[in-house]
C-alpha cells in the first residue's frame, strides 16, 4: 500500500544521507532520465524545502541547469510574503540562454513576486578585461549579495555532458577527459576522488564559500548522474541537503 511505500522511500532517504555524509536526502518517486515530469516533482520537492527553511528576508544564489530551471517553473507566489532576492550564483559559464543562472533567476522571482539581480560576465575576457569588470560597482555589488546569501541552490551534472553543452575549448576537454573529471557543479570538474580536476574562470561563487552560507540544496536526478552525485558529495560542505530521484537514489545506495 501506499504506507509502505513512502515508509520506503524514507528508509532510503535515510540511508542516503548517511552514506553520502551529508545534512538530509529528498527523494521523489521515478527516474528524470526516462520520465521528464520527474523534473517538475524535484522542482516541487525543492519549494516545499525552501518554504520550511527560509523565514523572512534572504538572498537565494542560483546555478543554471535545466533541473534549477524546472524548480523555477514550480516555485509559486504564496511563497512571495517572503522577502526574497535571487542572485545567480556565479558569472557566465557558457551556458545557453534559457540553462543560464540569469534567465533563471528572472523566473524564480517573477513566479514569486520577488526581486533578482542580474551578472554578465563575458565567458572569454582577457586578464585585463576581466580585471576592471570585476571593479564595476554594479558588480561588485551584485557579488556582495551573492557572497551573503543564505541559501544556494544549484544542480550538478555529468562531466562530459557539462563540458560538451558548454562550448569548452578542445584544449579544456581534453584536460576534463585526460584528469578522468565525472562530475560537475558550479563550473567546477571533479574526479571520482572528489578533487578538482578543472575550473570554469568566473567571477561570484567559489566552492569554499558554501561553508559560510547556512543553507545549501543540491538538486539533481536521474540514474545517469549516479557517478556525479557521488563525485561532488566528497567535496560538497556536510550541511547539504539533496534533492534527487529515485533512479540516482538507487544507484547511489548500489555503489
Ligand atoms: C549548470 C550548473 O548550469 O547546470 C551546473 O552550473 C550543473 O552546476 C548543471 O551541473 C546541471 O544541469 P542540468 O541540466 O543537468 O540540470
Amino acid at each position: 500500500g501506499i504506507m509502505r511505500e513512502i515508509s520506503g522511500i524514507a528508509v532510503m532517504e535515510q540511508a542516503l544521507s548517511r552514506k553520502l555524509g551529508i545534512r538530509q536526502a529528498i527523494i521523489v518517486s521515478g527516474n528524470s532520465d526516462e520520465s521528464p515530469w520527474v523534473k517538475q516533482e524535484l522542482g516541487r520537492a525543492t519549494a516545499m524545502c525552501m518554504k520550511a527553511r527560509l523565514k523572512g528576508k534572504n538572498i537565494i544564489a542560483v546555478t543554471g541547469g535545466s533541473t534549477m530551471a524546472a524548480v523555477a517553473e514550480m516555485l509559486t507566489p504564496d511563497l512571495a510574503e517572503r522577502d526574497w532576492l535571487f542572485v545567480p550564483a556565479r558569472g557566465g559559464i557558457g551556458e545557453d540562454v534559457k540553462n543560464q543562472a540569469n534567465t533563471i533567476c528572472a523566473k524564480m522571482a517573477d513566479h514569486t513576486d520577488s526581486r533578482h539581480r542580474v551578472l554578465y560576465v563575458p565567458d572569454q575576457v582577457s586578464k585585463e578585461m576581466y580585471e576592471s569588470i570585476i571593479k564595476e560597482p554594479n558588480i561588485k555589488e551584485v557579488i556582495t549579495q551573492i557572497k551573503s546569501a543564505s541559501m544556494v541552490l544549484h544542480g550538478i551534472g555529468d562531466a562530459i555532458t557539462m563540458a560538451e553543452r558548454r562550448k569548452t575549448s578542445e584544449e579544456d576537454l581534453e584536460k576534463i577527459k585526460h584528469a578522468k573529471a565525472v562530475g560537475e557543479s558550479f563550473g567546477y570538474y571533479f574526479n571520482e576522488g572528489g578533487e578538482v580536476v578543472h575550473k570554469v574562470q568566473t567571477i561570484g561563487l567559489q566552492l569554499d564559500d558554501l561553508s559560510h552560507i547556512e543553507h545549501v540544496i543540491a538538486v539533481a536526478g536521474g540514474s545517469s548522474k549516479a557517478k556525479a552525485i557521488t563525485a561532488y558529495m566528497k567535496r560538497a560542505p556536510s550541511s547539504t541537503i539533496l534533492v534527487t530521484d529515485e533512479g540516482a537514489a538507487k544507484q547511489l545506495l548500489k555503489g
